[in-house]
């Protein structure tokens, strides 16, 4: 094998072939099994749309009833999950509480077979039912309240709201939710799907493939984005500031969340579904600083930084949308996750599909023939420096 140049980041490397997800960053394009993203959001449901994505084609109409049917079966949690989160501290991240939710539901359901197709469909079908139940149910008990029981009679999107809200969503909140959930369901191979594809890899079970994402989209670069423009449109606090804000940002170097992309050198095609459904739900529930103040930053940052094919990703508007939903900044990640496990759960099938365990190689930098210092001879660390 010949070496490879090192690239930080593996920018460019493939490392895989994949047929659930599609990407031109240049032209702004996204597909889900060849599909445009535009298309799916407009037509189809969360659910439909994890089906197409986890199984490889659109649904018949009774395939689609039977996985909403399944679904909504397993939304319940069991009282010892409950039981457990009642012991997290109230000031832990969401995250963290969904990350260990997940493990622990690979407790109680014993590792069989992966090439089991029983087994596939249980773990798909429980882990996209039980984890809203698991965030809205911390988000309640966090505020020492009982978690509000899902309701049959609610789609996924609605259920959600309920279960967080405690009141049932209007019709265009369930709608928007549902096509933010699209949104985010699929991206190729990211940091945390790819994070999903090593430890599938190893063949363990779905729940640990699951915790181990949620892990990694917990970090400001990945998930954590929204909750970082929330608060940066905060501290901006008004139009006015928002020229001199960028401007400094700029002159020390220092990113701007909610824009640039490894991928895409146009605007994220996810934004403008996004931006639109944003427009909607803002001239309905009316406008307020926040959109505005959103509105002129991405023009000054189009104006500064467009050359460079920075412009607003996904998360840029998705903060915003879940905002004026009413949902803690906080649980942005969190529904993110919500979404994303239809991605990380179709990888985790075309992984163990054609499996080999991941194991790249590296270029050590360290020193050789180093002679082992006994205990006693060892000097302090400041001890060694001039
Ligand atoms: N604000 C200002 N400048 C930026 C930004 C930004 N948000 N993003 C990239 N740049 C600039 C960099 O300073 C760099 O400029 P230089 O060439 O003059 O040094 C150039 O664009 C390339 O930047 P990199 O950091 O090398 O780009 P990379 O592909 O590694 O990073 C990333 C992509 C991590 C998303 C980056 O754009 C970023 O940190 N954005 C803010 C965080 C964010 O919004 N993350 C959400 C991503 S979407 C998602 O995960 C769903």
């Amino acid at each position: 094998m010949t070496t490879c140049d090192y690239r930080p980041g593996l920018e460019g490397v493939p490392a895989t072939q994949s047929s659930i997800s599609y990407v031109d960053g240049k032209e702004g394009i996204l597909e889900y099994r060849g599909i445009r993203i535009g298309d799916i959001a407009q037509h189809s449901s969360f659910l439909e749309t994890a089906y197409l994505l986890i199984w490889g084609g659109l649904p018949t109409h009774h395939e689609l009833q039977a996985f909403e049917h399944q679904v909504q079966y397993h939304r319940r949690l069991k009282y010892r999950i409950r039981d457990m989160m009642k012991c997290f501290p109230e000031s832990g991240h969401p995250m963290d509480a969904l990350q260990a939710c997940a493990a622990a539901l690979g407790l109680f359901h014993s590792r069989r077979a992966l090439e089991d197709p029983t087994y596939v469909q249980d773990a798909v079908v429980r882990l996209i039912a039980k984890i809203p139940t698991m965030v809205a149910a911390f988000a309640l008990m966090r505020k020492g309240n009982d978690p509000v029981q899902p309701r049959d009679d609610l789609s996924y999107a609605a259920n959600f709201l309920y279960m967080l809200n405690e009141q049932e969503p209007d019709p265009l909140a369930a709608r928007i939710f549902d096509v933010c959930l699209i949104l985010h369901a699929e991206h190729t191979i990211n940091a945390s799907t790819f994070s999903a594809m090593v430890t599938a890899s190893t063949l363990t079970d779905p729940y640990a493939v699951v915790a181990s994402a949620v892990g990694t989209l917990a970090g400001p670069l990945h998930g954590g984005a929204n909750e970082e423009v929330i608060a940066m449109l905060k501290e901006i606090g008004s139009v006015e500031n928002v020229r001199p804000y960028i401007d400094a940002r700029i002159a020390n170097k220092e990113k701007i969340m909610g824009f640039g992309h490894r991928v895409y050198k146009v605007k994220d095609p996810r934004a403008e579904t996004l931006q639109r459904l944003a427009e909607q739900l803002f001239d309905k529930e009316g406008r307020d600083a926040y959109y505005d103040i959103a509105l002129e930053l991405e023009l000054v940052v189009k104006e500064k930084l467009g050359h460079k094919g920075i412009y607003p990703n996904v998360d840029f508007y998705s903060g915003l949308v879940y905002r004026k939903l009413g949902i803690p900044t906080d649980l942005f990640t969190p529904i993110f996750a919500i979404a994303r496990v239809a991605g990380w759960l179709a990888h985790w099938k075309e992984q163990i599909g054609k499996n080999r365990i991941f194991r790249p190689t590296q270029i050590y930098e360290g020193p050789h023939d180093q002679r082992y210092v006994p205990l006693e001879n060892r000097l302090q660390l400041w001890e060694k420096q001039p």
